[in-house]
């Protein structure tokens, strides 16, 4: 099978975007595996190191390898914002194909020095994980939030440059980069999210030319994914869009019959949720719908 970075080259030659999706449990993976198989993507899982507490490392490592293996489906598992060293080695030995080791609220040169640390560390329990940098505070919850988190780059002179780009991507060698150019984490309660700097992604990509990861896609405009992928974004991460999914549907689940206590049954609506919501968006960032005129300007 084709690698990830295979998988992500062939993204970016069709202009499209891998989509990344968090799971804390069964019911988020089968909606994910499901919306992915249905429309014939490759597809990322992410596990934060809350999720994967709640999940265990290895347990979320063997789920993903059980798919892989039995539909022969490009499905990729990556330890999402890691922040210790202890939890990169424990992914690494789990069999997680990807560590996103995330330092981007550290000084630029303490982030590049925990960044190598950690790739030393996990290349030398598996020499095919991909690792990816992050630079830049975009806030860290995936929830609805009432305000922009103190400290995240929002603002143009917090983003990341090209300048810091290059120079973190040369002295780290990460595989892959997240950088702050417009994104947050989270999706704000009242009004829309920030619009994405199109602008310095491009720059960005043109400086590091490797595989682009934009994170806290919840809440972000369909035209202004569109064009992050133009210019160079080649994953995207989703969360609390599918988190809200997941609680609305398990409400409805429980709501539909309140005597029920089977599990498998009360999860479906949540399930069906979940799916929905993947869905949409993988068939934005595989570019399988066209915006109408309104949203595409
Ligand atoms: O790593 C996870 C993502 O960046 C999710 O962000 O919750 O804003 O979609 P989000
Ligand atoms: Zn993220």
């Amino acid at each position: 099978m084709k690698t990830l970075f295979d998988y992500l080259k062939e993204a970016e030659e069709k202009k499209v975007a891998v989509g990344h999706f968090n799971i804390s449990d069964l019911v988020a993976l089968k909606a994910i595996v499901n919306a992915a198989k249905e429309l014939n993507v490759p597809i990322m899982i992410g596990t934060s190191e809350g999720e994967r507490d709640f999940i265990g490392e290895h347990q979320a490592a063997a789920l993903v390898k059980s798919l892989r293996e039995e539909f022969n489906y490009p499905i990729f598992l990556n330890a999402d914002h890691t922040h210790s060293l202890e939890k990169v080695k424990i992914a690494a030995q789990a069999g997680y194909d990807e560590i996103l080791f995330d330092g981007g609220a550290l000084p630029f040169e303490e982030n590049v020095k925990q960044t190598k640390q950690a790739i030393e560390i996990a290349k030398s329990i598996n020499p095919d994980v991909y690792i990816e940098g992050e630079l830049g505070y975009i806030g860290s919850s995936s929830e609805i939030i009432s305000e922009i988190p103190a400290g995240a780059a929002v603002q143009i002179a917090q983003l990341t440059t090209k300048e810091e780009a290059a120079q973190f991507v040369s002295e780290t060698k990460v595989d892959f980069l997240a950088p702050a150019v417009g994104n947050l984490h989270g999706m704000l309660k009242d009004v829309p999210n920030p619009r994405l700097n199109i602008e310095r992604i491009r720059e960005i990509k043109g400086a590091v030319g490797i595989p682009l990861v934009l994170h806290g896609g919840s809440g972000t405009a369909d035209d202004d994914f569109l064009a992050a992928i133009d210019a160079g974004v080649n994953v995207i991460h989703i969360n609390t869009e599918i988190r809200l999914a997941w609680r609305k549907g398990i409400e409805a689940g429980l709501k539909a019959d309140p005597d029920e206590i089977a599990p498998y049954k009360i999860f479906p609506p949540a399930l069906e949720a979940v799916q929905a919501a993947v869905s949409a968006r993988l068939k934005l960032f595989n570019k399988l719908v066209t915006l109408p005129s309104a949203n595409n300007q």
